[in-house]
């Protein structure tokens, strides 16, 4: 025997553990004799001690004095029921032949036996038997209920993981199948457009030609009507005086003329858009190069809306693998737009190009920034949108962003935009370099 906390423990290297619980230690040296040869046994010689062992070392089964000084059996049961981790423990009360025995108080406080003294071995040996076998058989059942809420749970995770994926992948059908929709609509559109633009093409040229004659004819003819209504007055002409008729006119005809010219960049972006991936996307394109030449091409609208027009071009670019005037129409509809956002001619536009090697394959970034109008967040999404123009008074189509988008698509490149509404903005474009092998692109 040792002992701990003023209990001594008898090892007997069994599993089951009772705990002895009297404050006379002769009256535990009958009970632990009886039982040590089978259990390990704890002994505690008070309630205060009792409760303490139980907490720490979570016997299996208790045999209880009842009366005791200090801390009665009764009292010593209740709280071992009150606490979650020991309410399960069975308790037996041991009572003293002729000592007052509440059997029903007992019970009712959650004891599931008693014994009588004198203690006969048999019955102790019997009964402990009995309840240790029940707290067994009660434990096994709370495990493997334990157990099939466990299965429960984790099946119920199981089949909660496998409708996220369900619904993801139909999820992904849907979009999948709304692209494939959408692109088959975008290519009828695309074909649809491209004959439309054939068709407006002829007639359109003609009005351009007809304006041109007209207006030439016009600027000829309308002095000598001015001069002959200075001589002979006045005259109605289908309800309004001759002097008004000649100025309506004078508008009608440049409004048909601008108008005719405005359909006739639809048609060329229209045509642009629908050609684009016929096109050859192979060329050594030398990107300083391309935006020279864009810059010569809008020379005479530099000069209209800017007195501070930048270029810091990098030298010795890699070139980039696509096709010259595709990437030309790109930069002329990006520094058009820089140049069409200025308030005044005191602000400036200015063009960079540089090489980022931050990404896995290095890039070509090329940074228009105008301080121009800006673009309000909300409009952000829009911009990129086929016929999303702010510009439809001075002729703009609203397919310049969406043409360039598509284009560097087709090149695996990228625009991006940052915009301060009043302050300007920086259209961001970035397009991979080729590695370059014996002077031919890979
Ligand atoms: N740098 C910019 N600053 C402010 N707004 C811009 C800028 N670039 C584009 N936008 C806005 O995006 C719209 C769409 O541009 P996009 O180039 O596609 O068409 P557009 O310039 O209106 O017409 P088009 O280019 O066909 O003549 C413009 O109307 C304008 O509102
Ligand atoms: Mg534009």
């Amino acid at each position: 025997m040792d002992s701990t906390k003023g209990a001594i423990k008898i090892d007997q290297d069994q599993t089951a553990k009772i705990l002895i619980v009297d404050d006379v230690p002769g009256n535990i040296l009958v009970l632990a004799e009886i039982l040590y040869a089978k259990y390990e046994i704890l002994i505690a010689t008070n309630g205060v001690e009792a409760l303490e062992i139980t907490a720490i070392e979570q016997p299996d089964l208790i045999l209880l004095d009842i009366i005791m000084p200090g801390m009665d059996g009764y009292e010593v049961c209740s709280k071992i029921k009150e606490e979650p981790t020991s309410r399960d423990i069975p308790i037996i009360f041991v009572t003293a032949k002729n000592a007052p025995w509440d059997e029903s108080k007992g019970l009712e406080i959650g004891a599931v036996d008693f014994l009588s003294k004198p203690i006969r071995p048999q019955i102790v040996k019997a009964r402990v038997k009995t309840h240790l076998e029940l707290k067994r058989q009660k434990d096994e059942l709370k495990n493997s209920a334990q157990r099939l809420e466990q299965m429960v749970f984790d099946r119920t995770m199981e089949l909660q993981a496998t409708i996220k994926l369900l619904s993801n992948e139909v999820e992904e059908r849907r979009l999948a199948e709304e692209t494939a929709v959408r692109n088959a609509r975008l290519a009828s559109l695309g074909t649809l457009a491209a004959g439309v633009a054939h068709e407006i093409n002829s007639p359109n040229n003609a009005i351009g030609f007809a304006v041109a004659t007209l207006t030439r004819l016009w600027h000829g003819f309308a002095p000598h009507i001015n001069e002959y209504r200075q001589q002979n007055g006045d005259m109605d002409i289908c309800g309004i005086s001759m002097e008004e008729a000649i100025e309506t006119i004078s508008t009608l005809v440049l409004e048909v003329g601008n108008n005719s010219k405005r359909i006739a960049a639809i048609v060329t972006n229209l045509k642009q858009m629908t050609k684009g991936d016929m096109e050859n996307l192979e060329q050594k394109v030398d990107i300083n190069r391309a935006l020279t030449s864009a810059v010569g091409i809008l020379d005479n609208i530099i000069k209209k809306h800017t007195d501070h027009f930048k270029m810091d071009l990098k030298d010795n670019l890699q070139p980039v693998k696509g096709n010259v005037q595709q990437l030309e129409q790109v930069f002329i509809n990006i520094i058009q737009n820089g140049l069409e956002s200025l308030p005044n001619r005191d602000k400036s536009v200015s063009i960079s190009t540089k090489i980022d090697n931050s990404k896995d394959r290095p890039n070509i970034v090329v940074i228009v920034h105008d301080e121009g109008v800006g673009i309000k967040n909300s409009s952000m999404d829009m911009i990129t949108k086929p016929f999303y123009t702010t510009k439809g008074d001075d002729g703009g189509t609203g397919l310049g962003l969406s043409i360039s988008k598509t284009i560097l698509n087709n090149h695996q490149g990228e625009m991006n935009f940052q915009s301060l509404p009043g302050s300007g903005t920086k259209v961001i474009i970035r397009l991979p370099i080729e590695k370059l092998v014996g002077g031919s692109m890979l």
